[in-house]
């Protein structure tokens, strides 16, 4: 056969191995085949110098087409088989069902939380924090606590670390001298109450804050207790602060996340913090359906003149008021809960009701 004469059954030849390579591994032999070193149209290639000269350039052409075709054919059956390894294995079954998202959202007492700080927001407050792992001073002494009082008794806690401080303001941001003269312990604090002496401790009146957080109190875990729950405090200091303002302030957030039908009441009561003190009674459609007329809520008062002297603001120009309350208590009512433990369980079937 004739040298030009063989190149085309060689290139159909090539043509079709290409094209019917199964895969890129197949293809890559195919390849080589004839068109590696050893290839047969390699090979043909190498014959061209022994033809006579007027045969070459019509021989050379020839042979180029031959080859440009074949790594043409090799870039297309590449392009066919890379795309068919990146398909998925199994065909798609279009009458499956869907994939359902899980939604995941706020813990009840976050929502309790977030609705109670808007509602305060809308009237000028910002939101105040404190640490937890607190000083005596902090959670009782500077809220007119001392250490005979018996308020400390019904707020028994965590305590982690006994060291120095229980010093005066001036005394307390010297470094301790060693060993110490006065000896004070840190604990888990018993209520967000040492926010106030924290933040009234670094900013002039006028004060008007919310402090929500974690507290800790060594009771034992029953439906209506945890050693572990959160309170919102609030304390407002200004020049000619009433309880009308305590108790407008209340009732409007209150109505805002109880319900508007929500009535609320003073009762009077003792905090050591506050003189007068109050313990905030309300009433709606939700403690009726608890089967009760009034529920107590919260307590509060306007600031005691010691606290003022505590912080070095002067209580013949300042007055005040503060409250606490419980948001576990506001969250179980809202809800109609019963037990307070169903809060920490995380158990989803509980938390996805909210
Ligand atoms: N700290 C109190 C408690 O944990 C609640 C409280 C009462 C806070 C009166 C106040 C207040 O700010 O004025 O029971």
């Amino acid at each position: 056969m004739s040298f030009p004469d063989q190149i085309e059954p060689l290139k159909q030849s090539a043509l079709a191995e290409l094209r019917a390579a199964a895969d890129l591994a197949a293809l890559e032999q195919a390849k080589g085949n004839w068109l590696g070193a050893n290839g047969q149209l390699t090979a043909l290639m190498k014959q061209l110098g022994s033809l006579p000269k007027e045969e070459k350039p019509a021989a050379g052409k020839a042979i180029n087409a031959a080859k440009a075709a074949l790594e043409a054919a090799l870039a297309e059956r590449r392009s066919e088989l890379e795309l068919k390894a990146a398909l998925p294995k199994e065909p798609t079954d279009y009458t499956a069902p869907g994939r359902r998202r899980l939604f995941g959202k706020l813990h009840p007492l976050t929502q309790v939380t977030e609705d109670i700080v808007r509602s305060f927001r809308k009237i000028g407050f910002v939101v105040a924090d404190g640490p937890e792992v607190e000083d005596e001073y902090h959670c009782f002494d500077a809220l007119n606590t001392p250490a005979d009082h018996p308020a400390r008794d019904t707020q028994d806690t965590f305590y982690v670390h006994v060291g120095p401080a229980s010093l005066s303001a001036g005394e307390r941001d010297l470094p301790a001298p060693s060993p110490s003269p006065k000896l004070q312990a840190l604990l888990l604090r018993t209520h967000t109450s040492s926010v106030q002496i924290r933040v009234m401790e670094k900013q002039p009146p006028p004060v008007r804050i919310i402090v929500p957080g974690r507290v800790y109190r060594r009771d034992n875990a029953d439906a209506t207790h945890n050693p572990t729950f959160h309170q919102i405090e609030g304390l407002y200091v200004d020049r000619g602060v009433t309880a009308g303002d305590l108790k407008g302030t209340v009732e409007f957030v209150f109505k805002e996340v109880l319900g508007s039908d929500v009535k609320i009441r003073f009762r009077p009561h003792y905090f050591s913090y506050t003189e007068p003190s109050y313990e905030i009674d309300f009433a709606s459609a939700l403690t009726r359906k608890m089967g009760k007329d009034w529920l107590e809520i919260a307590g509060c008062g306007m600031v005691h003149p010691q606290v003022f002297e505590n912080v070095g603001y002067d209580p013949e120009i300042w007055t005040g008021w503060a409250f606490g309350f419980g948001i576990e208590r506001i969250a179980m009512i809202r809800y109609g809960i019963n037990d307070i433990r169903l809060f920490y369980e995380n158990d989803v079937r509980f938390l996805r009701q909210f």
